[in-house]
């Protein structure tokens, strides 16, 4: 399954940026040497890291920025 179409990056390569300490779409973007274009992965990004644990227990893993208001999809890539 896709996960971002921009960058062609499928669920598979979002989990192996999770596996190796991605905790954020945008540290998901960096693992692939890409950033955020569009932003409608974001989402569902953040939400497979939510899901993906493997945090230290008392940080959170994808908390929603301060200021994603101020995005089009009402995401931020941190
Ligand atoms: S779908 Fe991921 S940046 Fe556009």
């Amino acid at each position: 399954m896709y996960v971002c179409i921009c960058h062609a990056l499928n669920d598979k390569k979002v989990k192996a940026a999770l596996d190796n300490g991605a905790r954020t779409p945008a540290s998901i973007f960096r693992h692939h040497s890409c950033q955020v274009q569009c932003g409608k992965c974001v989402p569902l990004m953040r939400e497979m890291a939510a899901q993906h644990g493997g945090g230290c227990g008392s940080c959170a893993t994808s908390p929603a920025p301060a200021n994603s208001g101020a995005y089009e999809y009402g995401v931020a890539a941190e």
